[in-house]
């Protein structure tokens, strides 16, 4: 009997717990609050905010919310369903959720059932011409720097897109990771491959630029910008950095203005920063949805993963 229960079961509970593992949700994937259509498949639901921005454009649409699938190894495994909420002064809720609780978790009613967490506000110093006045608002304060020029301005930055914000929070990255990180400091792609953006999380933490660790900067990493922005192509030389980690962002899209973006460079966070908890050191994670597609991937070089400095 048991050997029989054993031959019969092993089996089973090996491709039960094999499933257990890469067990994926169906996610709403589609563009609006409470938009139903089209389905994707990954490892969490999301329901995020788009809103793209390019350094001296404010901005090319309204905020539009994006429903859709994130995946990939930069995601931990077991993030707990939640929604990140911050009200803007119109008492309109903002909020981001990432859930794996059910399929379709990423509806406007089910996202009610998910923990909800205070998305904190900074108040940042502002100086350059994008300010209008002399502190700014921000989930981030913003540190730029045309290392070229010298020239450098300080601001405050939201989340624009799923998943690439919240990876950088806490870093100093050349060349800016998207295009809401560089103000007005450099207005072409030449210059951005130059450009250093650093963003800090407390108030008034960018009055002076961010201190990292020089140690720490031990990868040489490619770095470069290509931009579709509405059929004008804008691409900088190929050109390296040094840093922490090496990054690489691709971004197609076709809602608002920007078509595509493509960037590879460095990045280093900053003294006493701590990494979002959902995410892994090191990995890629791609969100999907029906319009956009943002795929984000952090390395380090073989040397440094097998000396275990991470
Ligand atoms: C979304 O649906 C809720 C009810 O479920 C409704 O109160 C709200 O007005 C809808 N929002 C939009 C933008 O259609
Ligand atoms: C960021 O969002 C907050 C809250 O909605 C808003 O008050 C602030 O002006 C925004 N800052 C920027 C730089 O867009
Ligand atoms: C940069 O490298 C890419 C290949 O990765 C190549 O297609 C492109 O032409 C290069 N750009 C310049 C300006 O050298
Ligand atoms: C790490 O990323 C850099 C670009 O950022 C790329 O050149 C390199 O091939 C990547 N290495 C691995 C192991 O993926």
């Amino acid at each position: 009997m048991l050997s029989s229960f054993l031959l019969f079961s092993l089996p089973l509970l090996i491709i039960i717990n094999f499933f257990a593992k890469i067990e994926a949700v169906k996610c709403h994937d589609c563009v609006g609050i409470n938009c139903t259509g089209q389905i994707c498949e990954g490892d969490y639901c999301v329901s995020g905010h788009y809103l793209p921005k390019w350094g001296f454009f404010l901005e090319w649409i309204e905020t539009k919310i994006v429903k859709g699938c994130m995946s990939g190894k930069m995601l931990k495994s077991d993030i707990q369903s939640q929604c990140e909420t911050t009200f803007h002064q119109n008492g309109m809720k903002k909020s981001t959720c990432f859930c794996n609780s059910e399929d379709f978790c990423n509806g406007e009613k089910e996202s009610e059932k998910h923990e909800i967490q205070d998305i904190l506000l900074f108040t940042c110093i502002c100086k350059g011409e994008h300010c209008k006045s002399p502190k700014c608002v921000g989930e981030l304060c913003s540190y730029v720097i045309n290392q070229k020029s010298g020239e450098y301005e300080q601001g405050c930055v939201n989340s624009s897109m799923p998943l690439i914000e919240r990876r950088f929070a806490g870093s100093c990255m050349i060349p800016p990771a998207t295009g809401a990180m560089h103000h007005w400091v450099s207005k072409n792609a030449i210059d951005l491959a130059y450009t250093e953006s650093c963003l800090c999380v407390g108030d008034n933490c960018n009055a002076d630029k961010p201190k990292y660790d020089v140690e720490k900067e031990k990868m040489k990493c490619d770095a470069f910008i290509r931009a579709n922005i509405f059929g004008t192509k804008m691409i900088s030389q190929n050109v390296t950095c040094i840093g922490e980690y090496c990054f690489t962002i691709d971004i197609d899209s076709e809602l608002g203005l920007l078509r595509s973006f493509n960037t590879a460079g460095c990045m280093t966070f900053i003294e006493g920063a701590e990494l979002a908890e959902e995410l892994n050191p090191v990995g890629c994670a791609k969100f999907h949805s029906e319009n956009l597609e943002v795929k984000s991937c952090l390395n380090v070089s073989f040397e440094r993963t097998k000396n275990k400095v991470i």
